[in-house]
Protein backbone atom coordinates (compact mmCIF):
# COMPACT_ATOMS: atom_id res chain seq x y z
CA UNK A 1 0.00 0.00 0.00
CA UNK A 2 1.57 3.40 -0.77
CA UNK A 3 2.15 5.86 1.72
CA UNK A 4 0.01 8.60 2.09
CA UNK A 5 1.20 12.34 0.28
CA UNK A 6 -0.03 15.62 2.24
CA UNK A 7 0.89 18.43 -0.28
CA UNK A 8 0.38 22.11 1.43
CA UNK A 9 1.44 25.41 -0.36
CA UNK A 10 1.03 28.47 0.65
CA UNK A 11 2.74 31.86 1.02
CA UNK A 12 5.16 33.28 3.96
CA UNK A 13 3.74 34.05 6.87
CA UNK A 14 0.31 31.68 6.42
CA UNK A 15 1.76 29.37 9.39
CA UNK A 16 2.34 26.47 6.70
CA UNK A 17 5.50 25.11 8.39
CA UNK A 18 4.16 25.17 12.37
CA UNK A 19 0.70 24.05 10.61
CA UNK A 20 2.10 21.16 8.37
CA UNK A 21 4.49 20.21 11.33
CA UNK A 22 1.50 19.81 14.13
CA UNK A 23 -0.35 17.98 11.21
CA UNK A 24 1.80 15.87 10.73
CA UNK A 25 2.45 14.93 14.39
CA UNK A 26 -1.10 14.42 15.06
CA UNK A 27 -1.31 11.87 11.86
CA UNK A 28 2.09 10.14 12.39
CA UNK A 29 3.15 11.34 9.55
CA UNK A 30 6.74 12.73 8.31
CA UNK A 31 7.42 15.77 7.47
CA UNK A 32 9.09 18.04 5.07
CA UNK A 33 10.14 21.80 5.22
CA UNK A 34 10.83 22.43 1.46
CA UNK A 35 11.46 26.11 2.00
CA UNK A 36 14.59 25.09 4.50
CA UNK A 37 16.09 23.36 0.97
CA UNK A 38 16.04 26.62 -1.06
CA UNK A 39 17.03 28.44 2.29
CA UNK A 40 20.40 26.13 2.63
CA UNK A 41 20.76 26.20 -0.85
CA UNK A 42 21.04 30.14 -0.56
CA UNK A 43 23.58 30.28 2.43
CA UNK A 44 26.05 27.75 0.42
CA UNK A 45 25.70 30.09 -2.37
CA UNK A 46 26.91 32.91 -0.33
CA UNK A 47 29.08 30.79 1.44
CA UNK A 48 31.12 29.73 -1.77
CA UNK A 49 31.27 33.67 -3.08
CA UNK A 50 28.68 33.57 -5.76
CA UNK A 51 27.11 36.15 -6.56
CA UNK A 52 23.44 36.16 -6.89
CA UNK A 53 23.16 37.94 -10.43
CA UNK A 54 25.28 35.55 -11.71
CA UNK A 55 22.96 32.34 -12.82
CA UNK A 56 25.50 29.96 -14.24
CA UNK A 57 27.66 30.64 -11.42
CA UNK A 58 24.71 30.49 -8.59
CA UNK A 59 24.08 26.77 -10.82
CA UNK A 60 27.46 25.69 -10.47
CA UNK A 61 27.15 25.83 -6.91
CA UNK A 62 24.84 22.76 -7.55
CA UNK A 63 27.03 20.19 -7.44
CA UNK A 64 28.89 20.70 -4.27
CA UNK A 65 25.88 21.10 -2.33
CA UNK A 66 25.66 18.90 0.85
CA UNK A 67 21.98 19.03 2.33
CA UNK A 68 20.58 17.09 5.17
CA UNK A 69 17.38 17.52 7.22
CA UNK A 70 15.48 15.43 9.24
CA UNK A 71 11.91 14.80 8.87
CA UNK A 72 10.54 13.16 12.10
CA UNK A 73 7.88 16.14 12.97
CA UNK A 74 8.28 15.12 16.67
CA UNK A 75 11.93 16.45 16.98
CA UNK A 76 13.36 20.01 16.40
CA UNK A 77 15.18 18.94 13.07
CA UNK A 78 18.37 20.35 12.10
CA UNK A 79 19.00 21.66 9.10
CA UNK A 80 23.17 21.05 7.97
CA UNK A 81 25.42 21.99 5.14
CA UNK A 82 28.28 20.32 4.55
CA UNK A 83 27.60 18.53 8.10
CA UNK A 84 27.60 21.49 9.64
CA UNK A 85 24.13 23.08 11.44
CA UNK A 86 22.61 26.08 10.16
CA UNK A 87 18.98 25.62 11.42
CA UNK A 88 19.13 29.29 12.60
CA UNK A 89 21.59 30.46 9.92
CA UNK A 90 19.04 29.95 7.36
CA UNK A 91 16.49 32.15 8.89
CA UNK A 92 18.62 35.13 9.06
CA UNK A 93 17.63 38.41 6.72
CA UNK A 94 20.68 37.79 4.87
CA UNK A 95 19.33 34.29 3.52
CA UNK A 96 16.16 35.61 3.65
CA UNK A 97 16.62 38.08 1.10
CA UNK A 98 18.90 35.43 -0.76
CA UNK A 99 16.62 32.71 -1.42
CA UNK A 100 14.33 33.78 -3.83
CA UNK A 101 17.20 34.88 -6.55
CA UNK A 102 18.72 31.40 -6.50
CA UNK A 103 14.55 29.61 -6.51
CA UNK A 104 13.35 31.48 -9.39
CA UNK A 105 16.63 29.27 -11.45
CA UNK A 106 14.61 26.41 -13.46
CA UNK A 107 17.59 23.97 -12.90
CA UNK A 108 17.98 24.90 -9.16
CA UNK A 109 13.96 24.17 -9.43
CA UNK A 110 14.56 20.73 -11.22
CA UNK A 111 17.26 19.84 -8.42
CA UNK A 112 14.95 20.16 -5.76
CA UNK A 113 12.06 18.81 -7.50
CA UNK A 114 13.85 15.65 -7.49
CA UNK A 115 15.51 15.64 -3.82
CA UNK A 116 12.14 16.24 -2.60
CA UNK A 117 10.51 13.85 -4.53
CA UNK A 118 13.33 11.20 -2.99
CA UNK A 119 12.82 12.14 0.59
CA UNK A 120 8.81 11.99 -0.06
CA UNK A 121 9.51 7.96 -1.60
CA UNK A 122 11.96 7.37 1.67
CA UNK A 123 9.19 8.20 4.38
CA UNK A 124 8.81 5.14 6.17
CA UNK A 125 6.01 6.06 8.18
CA UNK A 126 2.45 5.84 7.02
CA UNK A 127 2.25 9.21 5.07
CA UNK A 128 4.18 12.74 4.96
CA UNK A 129 3.69 16.05 4.98
CA UNK A 130 5.69 18.30 2.42
CA UNK A 131 5.25 21.80 2.75
CA UNK A 132 6.61 24.56 0.13
CA UNK A 133 5.20 26.82 -2.79
CA UNK A 134 4.77 24.23 -5.30
CA UNK A 135 4.07 20.98 -4.44
CA UNK A 136 0.26 21.04 -5.02
CA UNK A 137 1.09 21.49 -8.58
CA UNK A 138 4.94 20.39 -8.82
CA UNK A 139 6.37 18.52 -6.98
CA UNK A 140 3.11 16.19 -6.18
CA UNK A 141 0.05 16.93 -8.06
CA UNK A 142 -0.90 13.57 -7.70
CA UNK A 143 -0.48 13.36 -4.18
CA UNK A 144 -4.48 12.06 -2.22
CA UNK A 145 -4.20 15.03 -0.30
CA UNK A 146 -3.38 18.61 -1.48
CA UNK A 147 -3.89 22.18 0.15
CA UNK A 148 -3.48 25.63 0.35
CA UNK A 149 -3.03 27.53 3.11
CA UNK A 150 -3.74 31.12 3.17
CA UNK A 151 -4.25 34.29 5.56
CA UNK A 152 -5.38 37.88 4.13
CA UNK A 153 -1.96 39.68 4.17
CA UNK A 154 -2.67 41.47 7.38
CA UNK A 155 -2.83 38.28 9.11
CA UNK A 156 0.75 37.06 7.63
CA UNK A 157 2.52 40.50 8.37
CA UNK A 158 1.47 40.56 11.75
CA UNK A 159 2.50 36.61 12.43
CA UNK A 160 5.50 36.90 10.90
CA UNK A 161 6.70 40.18 12.63
CA UNK A 162 6.21 37.83 16.13
CA UNK A 163 8.56 35.47 14.97
CA UNK A 164 11.31 37.79 13.59
CA UNK A 165 13.07 39.73 16.54
CA UNK A 166 15.92 42.37 15.87
CA UNK A 167 13.89 44.24 13.03
CA UNK A 168 10.99 46.88 13.23
CA UNK A 169 7.28 45.59 11.95
CA UNK A 170 7.80 47.52 9.15
CA UNK A 171 10.85 46.27 8.06
CA UNK A 172 9.78 42.49 8.11
CA UNK A 173 6.69 43.41 6.45
CA UNK A 174 8.62 45.00 3.53
CA UNK A 175 10.35 41.88 3.14
CA UNK A 176 7.83 39.20 3.42
CA UNK A 177 5.81 41.36 0.68
CA UNK A 178 9.01 41.73 -1.60
CA UNK A 179 9.51 38.14 -0.82
CA UNK A 180 5.89 37.06 -1.92
CA UNK A 181 6.01 39.64 -4.97
CA UNK A 182 9.54 37.57 -6.43
CA UNK A 183 8.33 34.23 -5.51
CA UNK A 184 4.59 34.75 -6.83
CA UNK A 185 6.44 35.51 -10.89
CA UNK A 186 8.34 31.70 -10.34
CA UNK A 187 4.79 29.58 -8.88
CA UNK A 188 1.40 30.74 -8.35
CA UNK A 189 0.77 29.95 -4.50
CA UNK A 190 -1.62 32.51 -3.73
CA UNK A 191 -4.78 30.58 -5.53
CA UNK A 192 -5.93 27.05 -5.83
CA UNK A 193 -4.61 24.91 -8.57
CA UNK A 194 -7.78 22.23 -9.60
CA UNK A 195 -8.93 20.05 -7.11
CA UNK A 196 -6.77 21.72 -4.25
CA UNK A 197 -8.59 22.75 -0.85
CA UNK A 198 -7.94 26.62 0.41
CA UNK A 199 -8.09 26.57 3.99
CA UNK A 200 -8.20 30.05 4.73
CA UNK A 201 -6.15 30.51 8.65
CA UNK A 202 -7.59 34.12 8.86
CA UNK A 203 -9.56 33.73 11.58
CA UNK A 204 -8.88 30.57 12.96
CA UNK A 205 -6.27 30.17 15.71
CA UNK A 206 -3.37 27.56 15.90
CA UNK A 207 -5.20 24.44 16.53
CA UNK A 208 -8.27 25.22 14.99
CA UNK A 209 -6.13 25.24 11.67
CA UNK A 210 -4.09 22.38 12.57
CA UNK A 211 -7.95 20.54 12.79
CA UNK A 212 -8.73 21.49 9.24
CA UNK A 213 -6.15 20.16 7.76
CA UNK A 214 -6.02 16.74 9.73
CA UNK A 215 -9.90 16.67 8.81
CA UNK A 216 -9.06 16.96 5.29
CA UNK A 217 -6.46 14.32 5.49
CA UNK A 218 -8.71 11.91 7.60
CA UNK A 219 -11.61 12.58 4.96
CA UNK A 220 -10.12 12.20 1.83
CA UNK A 221 -7.76 8.85 3.10
O1 LIG B 1 8.85 28.46 3.09
P1 LIG B 1 9.99 29.44 3.24
O2 LIG B 1 9.52 30.84 3.44
O3 LIG B 1 11.01 29.01 4.24
O4 LIG B 1 10.71 29.38 1.81
C1 LIG B 1 11.88 30.14 1.56
C2 LIG B 1 11.98 30.44 0.08
O5 LIG B 1 12.23 29.26 -0.66
C3 LIG B 1 10.75 31.05 -0.57
O6 LIG B 1 10.72 32.46 -0.39
C4 LIG B 1 10.90 30.66 -2.04
O7 LIG B 1 11.78 31.53 -2.70
C5 LIG B 1 11.60 29.31 -1.94
N1 LIG B 1 10.71 28.16 -2.08
C6 LIG B 1 10.33 27.76 -3.34
N2 LIG B 1 9.58 26.63 -3.51
C7 LIG B 1 9.23 25.87 -2.46
C8 LIG B 1 9.59 26.27 -1.15
C9 LIG B 1 10.33 27.43 -0.99
O8 LIG B 1 10.65 28.45 -4.31
N3 LIG B 1 8.54 24.74 -2.64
Amino acid sequence: HRHIVVAVDGPAGSGKSSVSRASAVALGFDYQDTGAAYRAFALHALQSGVDLDDADAIVGALPSFRYAIGIDPARASSVTVDGVDVSDEIRTPRVTTAVSHVAKLPEVRRYMVDLFRRIIASTDRPGIVTEGRDITTVVAPDAQVRILLTASEEARMARRSAEVTGQSADETARQLATRDRLDSKVVDFMTAAPGVSTVDSTHLDFDQTVNAVVELVRAST
